[in-house]
């Protein structure tokens, strides 16, 4: 007997659905969309390299069923240049030198998105205590801070 629930729910401003078994995580059915930017990493919650967002709020894709988007909206990293032209936040990342391995990078700039909806000038605070719970092991946390202040200024 098949255990595979089906599911609907907005996709970067797409109606979709999936066949999906309960035990699948978010990162896991953003897969099978091609969509990889939202990439496990820890698995703990702890590194928010698996940032996505649901009905605007940020969650951690390896610790969020799959069957809990049912009937909400998705947001990942990939809508932000659906164009083909790279956000704000984006150009300031590549401008400011803000990754190195760039593991961390897709977390990072759909986090700092949200921080600018919320603080459209952040203070130095604001950005340490907003991307708190984003992790970079190759520790480009002063770009980092640097991006975000270039994409405020721009934004
Ligand atoms: S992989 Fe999800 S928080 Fe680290
Ligand atoms: S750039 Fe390598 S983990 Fe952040």
């Amino acid at each position: 007997m098949s255990n595979m629930r089906t599911i609907n729910f907005t996709l970067n401003g797409q109606e979709v659905s999936a066949d999906i078994e309960p035990h699948r995580n978010l990162v896991e059915l953003l897969q099978r969309f091609d969509l990889f930017g939202a990439r496990e990493s820890c698995g703990q919650g702890l590194c928010g390299c698996c940032t996505v967002l649901v009905d605007g709020k940020a969650v951690s894709g390896c610790l969020y069923f799959a069957v809990w988007v049912d009937g909400k909206s998705v947001t990942t990293v990939e809508s932000l240049d659906a164009e083909g032209v790279l956000s704000i936040v984006q150009q300031a990342f590549i401008e400011c030198g803000a990754f190195q391995c760039g593991f961390c990078t897709p977390g990072f700039v759909l986090m700092v998105h949200q921080l600018l909806k919320e603080h459209p000038s952040p203070s130095d605070d604001d950005i340490r205590h907003y991307l708190s719970g984003n992790l970079c092991r190759c520790a480009a946390y002063p770009e980092i801070i640097e991006a975000v202040k270039v994409a405020a200024r721009r934004a």
